[in-house]
């Protein structure tokens, strides 16, 4: 089968890698050049475990292209996908901008039947705009040709997106159309052999569904650190909390680990988007507003602590910070929690060394050359000099700490863990203060 990917981003990336694995003929478009004559020197952009392997073996075996010719990439495949980036708008809706151009490049370049497909996180009602913005640009051009637009979110998650991908527990596809509905289970097909994964339903669902889960997984999130702020006000362990409610299979083990608050370039801009589209509807959300907010003031714990530590005493200080992407695996630090304990600290006068094993040189390019921070190479040498330690990432890297050596090498025996790394006896037994996460300090 033929298809077009439109941009080469995360997510079109990892689609075009995978669909072109199981023998499908992909063509990923972007406009930007310097990033597609890099994709075809076998460079990727992003660090994504297994996707440089994936993207070269493909184009190496002549299955996967890359281009910046639009009219080229149109005329190619039945299928265009539309994976460009939904950023936040300044109110918290999601710009289509990106979106609502490549459905204009198709309807000024197509000359047959082509299926759109949303892959791109987009709000209820944007298939319905794809659709009007290809049907102007045929009108201009004085052709009626047919074409569907469907809705299939996708639901990878960084760091395991080409595991999410092939082995997923969901492929859904919006659509009336039954000719959209047998093109979709061809291009699943290889993905789809085991248990019948496809699950076909109205556009408009199927554009919620993909919110509601990414608001629904936020929420568990905010829910568990409520109930952690709570716990350290109570006197109770929230961990022991964890275990005794996930138990209950109606609750569950996952994604209620309480930390430092969610990141990443999905749940904080979806859950936005979703409190924005209910506001607009006349029906505001209020669960999802309010795990926002949460989400908002446990960014900011870390700092909190901290400042109690030293009794509000940070000017001066030298902070480790282990872990700078949103979470482990990836090189992302998108709205990572370590970019508020760190603005934090700088407003306070502080100075960071910090480290990460993949967001070192992403931090670089967000934050440039400063007095104020250190980028180490490995994560003893954040330790040099520091006053505390603190854990913004759970890295496997980090689980395991010599605590009388961090002892004997910070000059104040503070660590403030994020993500409850640590049995805070063993932390203690070294002589450290351990400050956690709603586990009492
Ligand atoms: C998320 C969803 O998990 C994917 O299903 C979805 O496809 C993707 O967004 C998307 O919309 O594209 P991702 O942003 O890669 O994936 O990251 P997650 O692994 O979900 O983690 C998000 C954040 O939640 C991280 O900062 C993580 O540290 C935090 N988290 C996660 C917790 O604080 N506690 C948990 O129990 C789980």
């Amino acid at each position: 089968m033929r298809i077009t990917i439109f941009a080469c981003g995360y997510v079109g990336l990892v689609t075009g890698a995978c669909l072109a694995d199981v023998g499908h003929d992909v063509m990923c478009v972007d406009v930007d050049k310097d990033k597609v004559s890099r994709l075809k020197a076998g460079e990727i952009p992003i660090f994504e475990p297994g996707l440089e392997r994936l993207v070269s073996d493909n184009q190496a075996a002549g299955r996967l292209s890359f281009t910046t010719d639009a009219a080229e990439a149109v005329k190619f495949g039945l299928l265009q996908f539309i994976a460009v980036g939904t950023p936040s708008d300044e109110d918290g809706s999601a710009d289509l901008k990106h979106v609502l151009k490549v459905a204009e490049t198709i309807g000024q370049h197509m000359d047959d039947y082509k299926i759109i497909v949303d892959k791109s996180t987009v709000p209820v009602g944007t298939a319905a705009k794809v659709e009007r913005a290809v049907a102007i640009e045929l009108e201009k051009r004085g052709l009626d040709l047919e074409f569907d637009v469907c809705s299939n979110p996708e639901f990878l998650k960084e760091g395991a997106a080409i595991e999410d991908f092939s082995r997923g527990s969901r492929i859904i596809v919006g659509t009336e159309s039954e000719r959209v509905r047998e093109a979709m289970r061809e291009c699943y097909g290889p993905y789809n052999r085991q248990r019948d994964k496809m699950m076909f339903m109205g556009v408009r669902s199927a554009e919620l569904t993909k919110y509601a889960a990414n608001a629904l997984l936020a929420t568990k999130i905010s829910f568990i650190n409520e109930v952690a702020n709570l716990a350290e006000h109570l006197g109770a362990e929230v961990e022991e909390v964890r275990h005794g409610i996930g138990s209950d299979p109606r609750i569950g083990y996952s994604f209620i680990y309480p930390g430092c608050g969610y990141g990443g370039s999905c749940f904080p801009k979806d859950v936005r988007a979703l409190a924005n589209t209910a506001e607009e509807v006349g029906h505001p959300a209020h669960i999802i507003e309010a795990v926002e907010q949460v989400n908002f003031r446990q960014k900011n714990k870390l700092f909190e602590k901290l400042y109690q530590a030293f009794d509000g005493q940070l000017a001066g200080k030298t902070i480790a910070v282990w872990g700078l992407a949103f979470k482990p695996n990836t090189d992302d630090m998108r709205e990572a929690p370590s970019r508020a304990l760190m603005e934090a600290l700088w407003d306070a006068g502080a100075r960071v060394q910090a480290f990460d094993p993949e967001a070192n040189n992403e931090c670089r390019r967000i934050y440039g050359e400063r007095d104020d921070l250190v980028l180490a190479e490995q994560r003893e040498d954040t330790l040099e000099g520091a006053h505390a330690l603190v854990i913004c990432t759970e890295w496997k890297a980090f689980r395991t700490v010599d605590f009388s050596l961090l002892r004997k090498t910070l000059l104040e025996p503070v660590v403030v863990d994020g993500r409850n790394l640590f049995h805070p006896e063993s932390v203690k037994a070294a002589g450290l203060a351990y400050y956690a996460i709603g586990r009492g300090d």
